[in-house]
């Protein structure tokens, strides 16, 4: 079955966006038992692990599923490097009553080791952000039996994974929250809303488009599927989900978030990424150009991060989510991808409606 066709068997055309720090397997199994298709998360898992958590989540259901990597370059900076960013952050960890980390003797999961595990355990579908697989890296996972999705933020980026061999592109536009995939250029020539992204890449590239960013009931994924999408992928949608894992203070900010409310920013991580601003973004903006490349900064900030969600300050987390994370609801995964597709269904029905293609009723 080629990749299209997969995408064509789905009951429900919608990916759960895999989303590191927000989701993790309760939520892929639960989309993909529904009927469109879960993504676990993997980037923090260790390479291991990843077998015992890719199977667990086989035995959970035999709908396809994804798993998805991001490709963090093998960090090793200068100890000088490290030193100012830390200085930098030393009055935030002194404002929640911490020194500041150690010099980490690692800055994030061996990625190569990470995709070696993730090519023996075989999921059905492996999606990678950040950089870009060599085609015999693809190979492998294809000889394995894995679909490969690469990440996309411009035309250019996904030439260039159809050009390796992946079976689809996720387009993602500058609307997303979360990181955002860029790798060729940077974040300015690399911001292109989905509307646009999406129709561009599909003339450009002759796989599956997966359209993300901003699409976060039934009407975007018509807007998506009518664009020429062969699914969407959703991520802040899911963020007050009851599987979601970021937390009572990172949902409570998302649910009293006024409209506007999200920037792109790389303070936090060293790669930009779309969250809710708060006073970290704020402050730290004049010198986000600054800090060290991802995953450093990531690193570097974990236990800021992790410290703030613990003492409920959302000041000092990085509350990532799309630029429509207003629209979010409570509930159920499984019952959200169900309504949602239902709320298509009627879009489409209406617009039949609206554009003469049927008699009204
Ligand atoms: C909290 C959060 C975490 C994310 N983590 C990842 C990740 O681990 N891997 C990835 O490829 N994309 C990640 N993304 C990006 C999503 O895959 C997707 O592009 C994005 O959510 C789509 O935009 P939306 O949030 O407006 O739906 C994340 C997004 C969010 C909101």
């Amino acid at each position: 079955m080629s990749f299209a066709k997969l995408l064509e068997s789905l009951p429900i055309p919608i990916l759960q966006a895999p989303m590191a720090g927000a989701s993790f397997d309760a939520m892929a199994v639960a989309v993909s038992e529904a009927g469109a298709m879960g993504s676990l998360a993997a980037a923090g898992v260790a390479p291991d692990e990843m077998g015992a958590v890719i199977d667990a989540i086989r035995a959970r259901t035999d709908a396809p599923f994804g798993v998805n990597l991001l490709m963090a370059p093998p960090a090793r900076p200068e100890p000088a490097e490290v030193g100012t960013a830390l200085a930098r952050l030393t009055r935030w960890y002194a404002e929640l009553g911490l020194e500041v980390p150690d010099h980490p003797n690692r800055f994030s999961q061996d990625f190569d080791a990470q995709l070696q595990a993730l090519t023996r355990a075989a999921p059905p579908v492996a999606s990678f952000s950040f950089a870009i697989l060599t085609k015999a890296q693809v190979d492998a996972l294809h000889a394995a039996g894995s679909y490969v999705v690469g990440t996309a933020n411009t035309v250019a980026e996904a030439k260039a994974w159809a050009e390796v061999g992946a079976d689809g592109i996720c387009a993602q536009g500058f609307e997303a929250g979360g990181h955002h995939a860029y790798f060729l250029e940077g974040i300015e020539a690399s911001s292109v809303g989905t509307m646009a992204l999406v129709a561009t890449v599909l003339q450009a590239v002759d796989v599956p488009v997966i359209a993300a960013g901003g699409i976060m009931d039934g009407r975007g994924v018509a807007a998506a599927l009518a664009l020429g999408a062969s699914a969407v992928q959703m991520g802040s949608a899911f963020l007050l989900a009851d599987e979601a894992i970021n937390g009572a203070t990172w949902q409570k900010a998302l649910r009293e978030a006024p409209d506007d409310a999200t920037r792109l920013t790389r303070a936090f991580s060293g790669r930009y990424a779309r969250g809710l601003e708060n006073r970290f973004v704020r402050e730290m903006a004049a010198v986000q150009e600054e800090v060290p490349a991802y995953p450093v900064q990531n690193r570097l900030s974990q236990a800021m991060r992790a410290a703030a969600d613990k003492a409920g300050d959302p000041e000092m987390m990085s509350l990532w989510a799309g630029q429509a994370v207003t629209l979010a609801r409570p509930g159920a995964a499984g019952e959200m991808v169900k309504l949602w597709w239902a709320q298509a269904q009627e879009t489409a029905r209406a617009l039949a409606r609206r554009t003469g293609a049927t008699e009204p009723r």
